[in-house]
């Protein structure tokens, strides 16, 4: 079973999302365990300081190396008490490698996690090359906190626990998980506003649904994402033409 700590300011922001939904669920039932740390929590400064000005002038403040390194300490020495192996430690920030599916697949092989979220302009440089084993980052944009990234990585990493989703197949078939993008899905009715769902959905013939469904995938991965789609095997980009029904 995974863990997965998270090291930030906003412990409250992250206990709420992780309770909520299939990860919610999941956290209840005991499929992986979450703990949210407060970095405040471990800051030295009789003020409850985590921040400070930026050596070098410019503007805004940076979180502070030392409530951050004692709070991954403190984090560390819970894996050594249970015998569990060193976890690895990612911290969010824009300048990291972007995240894709397969670092998500990777990530969450592993038996224990741990991400650190910044906030204000960004952390000590120090605490980021004592401690991280990677940097991620969600894409290319900034938020205003490492939280969102964060919450993103361990819900990305924590629907790929056994048990977690209610069969694998939930996401074997989906975006990037097979370096192709989704194809459509339709529920009920079957006609809405006057656009009908793909007669062959409605045809109950297993094989032709599965064709239609690759079919789609690989023209929208072709249409939308020609970065994906370069990187396909030839088999997929390309499969083999229908023979040509013969003329009578
Ligand atoms: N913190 C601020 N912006 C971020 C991003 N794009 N990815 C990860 N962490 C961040």
């Amino acid at each position: 079973m995974i863990t997965i700590d998270i090291a930030t300011l906003f412990p409250e922001m992250c206990e709420a999302v992780m309770d909520t939904s299939i990860i919610g669920r999941a956290r209840r039932e005991g499929k992986y365990l979450l703990r949210c740390h407060n970095i405040r929590a471990y800051t030295t400064s009789h003020q409850g300081r985590v921040d400070d000005y930026t050596y070098g002038g410019g503007h805004g403040m940076v979180m502070q190396a030392d409530p951050i390194a004692r709070c991954l300490d403190a984090t560390l020495q819970l894996y050594a008490d249970a015998g569990a192996p060193r976890p690895r430690i990612c911290f969010m920030t824009p300048a990291g490698a972007p995240y894709s599916q397969e670092k998500a697949k990777a990530l969450a092989a592993l038996q224990g996690l741990v991400l650190v979220c910044g906030h204000y302009e960004g952390m000590d440089q120090r605490v980021i090359d004592a401690y991280a084993d990677e940097e991620i980052s969600l894409g290319d944009f900034v938020l205003s906190g490492g939280e969102l990234a964060a919450l993103a990585v361990a819900d990305s990493v924590l629907r790929l626990q056994p048990g977690v989703l209610k069969s694998p197949e939930g996401y074997e078939g989906e975006s990037f998980y097979t370096g192709l993008l989704e194809y459509p899905q339709y529920t009920r009715p079957d006609v809405w506003r006057g656009m009908a769902v793909p007669p062959v959905l409605l045809s109950g013939h297993a094989a032709n649904i599965d064709a239609w469904r690759m079919g789609m995938a690989v023209r929208r991965t072709r249409q939308r994402r020609p970065d994906l789609y370069k990187a396909l095997p030839p088999e997929i980009a390309s499969p083999p033409a229908k023979k040509p029904k013969k003329k009578k």
